[in-house]
Formats: C-alpha cells, sequence, structure tokens
C-alpha cells in the first residue's frame, strides 16, 4: 500500500531565527501516523540548520534542486553528493520556477532526477501545465513529454522517484485544481508509471493546497500527497494540511 507524504516548498524564504522557530513547531507538533511522512525542503544554506533540527525527529528534509553535474568547475551549483551530507532525503527537481524563470529544459530536468538519484537522494520531480497549455487542451502531452523525458533517463531506477503534479496556474495563486481535475491528471500519469514498471510511486498534488482543501484532493485515488508551498510557512497551517 502506498502511504501519504507531505512536502513543505519553502522556496526562497526563510531566516535563521524564523527557520528555527518554524522547524521547533514542527518538531514539536508532529505524530507520525502509519503511513505517513512529512518532509520540508529548504533553500541550501539552511540545510545544515534543518538536518541539525530535524535529525532526532521523523521529519525528512531536502533541497529544492541540485546540479545535473558531477563535481567540478560549475560555479555557483550545488552536487547531489553535497546534498545528500547533509542528510537530505529529498531533492525537487523540475519545479516549474526553475523552469519558467532558470530556462530549465526536459533534458536538463530529467539529468538532475539522475544525478540525484546517483546520490542517493529521492527526486521529486515536478511536472505540470501553463494555463494556456490547459485552455489549449495541452495538458495531458504537456506532462507526458516532462514525465517521458525523465523516465527515459532514469530507466529501472523509475520506482525510486516521487512526481509531483503541480499546475502552474495553481501555484501561489490560490486558484487550486479540483479534486477531480487533479486526479484525472494523477491516474494517467500513474498508467504511464505503471507501465515503466513503477505503479506505486507516490503521487503528489501541489499548487495553492491549504488545510481547508487538503482533504478533498488527498481523498483522490492517486493522490499520495502533496506539495506545499506557501502554506508551508506556518507551522499550524503546514501540521494540519499533514494531518489531513
Ligand atoms: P503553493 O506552491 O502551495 O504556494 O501554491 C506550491 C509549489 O510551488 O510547490
Amino acid at each position: 500500500m502506498r502511504g501519504k507524504l507531505v512536502v513543505g516548498n519553502w522556496k526562497m524564504n526563510g531566516g535563521r531565527a524564523a527557520n528555527a522557530t518554524l522547524l521547533g513547531e514542527l518538531v514539536a507538533g508532529w505524530q507520525t501516523m502509519a503511513g505517513r511522512q512529512i518532509a520540508v525542503c529548504v533553500p541550501y544554506p539552511y540545510l545544515a540548520q534543518a538536518s541539525a533540527a530535524l535529525a532526532s525527529s521523523r521529519i525528512a528534509w531536502g533541497a529544492q534542486d541540485v546540479s545535473e553535474h558531477a563535481p567540478g568547475a560549475y560555479t555557483g551549483e550545488v552536487s547531489a553528493g553535497m546534498i545528500a551530507e547533509f542528510g537530505c532525503r529529498y531533492a525537487i527537481v523540475g519545479h516549474s520556477e526553475r523552469r519558467q524563470y532558470f530556462g530549465e529544459t526536459d533534458a536538463v530536468v530529467a539529468a538532475k532526477a539522475r544525478a540525484a538519484l546517483a546520490a542517493g537522494l529521492t527526486p521529486i520531480a515536478c511536472v505540470g501545465e501553463t494555463l494556456a497549455e490547459r485552455e489549449a487542451r495541452a495538458t495531458v502531452a504537456v506532462v507526458m513529454r516532462q514525465l517521458d523525458a525523465i523516465l527515459a533517463t532514469v530507466g529501472t531506477d523509475a520506482a525510486k522517484l516521487v512526481v509531483a503534479y503541480e499546475p502552474v496556474w495553481a501555484i501561489g495563486t490560490g486558484r487550486t485544481a479540483s479534486p477531480e481535475e487533479a486526479q484525472a491528471v494523477h491516474a494517467t500519469l500513474r498508467a504511464r508509471l505503471a507501465n515503466a514498471g513503477a505503479a506505486d510511486v507516490l503521487l503528489l498534488y501541489g499548487g495553492s493546497v491549504k488545510a481547508d482543501n487538503a482533504k478533498a484532493l488527498f481523498a483522490m485515488a492517486d493522490i499520495d500527497g502533496g506539495l506545499i508551498g506557501g502554506a508551508s510557512l506556518k507551522s499550524t497551517e503546514f501540521l494540519a494540511i499533514a494531518r489531513t
């Protein structure tokens, strides 16, 4: 049986004092329930702080990106091995903000997923369509193209992925896909993953998930939890989502 996973994506937010408060509240507030897992993906400079604060808890941590390159002359990049040394379990790859603002292509995202896997990290591979693509009825074509690039690159490691469906029009907008809209895309992703021998991959939904809409989303057959942006910066809201 697949468990449930709720991951906080802090994005480029935080500060040492605020992080200490938030991480402390998460540790105090999180009771592990059977099959439930939570994690926070923090900016690189805070990985050491997250690892120190969370090491004795059941909360996992991770990075929001990873270089596709092996260590070497890549100024500003952070390798998967470096991230792994901080005890990270996860690395988000292909978040739509990386694709949109930093020009990450499907090929780059796939290479990042492969680099993360090679370092023993679990990539949280993001896929999702823009509003224009949805209106052009291209949702399935877009998310399949994004997923297939990753599957072609990771091969038999597909079962080690986590995949997040995040419609770009729902991220940070307060507009969320309806549970049925999200489920329809998740079912398609699940079918493709099953074909790749990875039917049990955790499929997260992301995009304006809040405590008051999480329940209906997570009740869907192929939605195994969430990737939470804005709402992961408040412990009460994030914990409420995780307990859903
Ligand atoms: P949001 O972000 O929850 O703030 O919409 C989700 C994400 O980008 O992962």
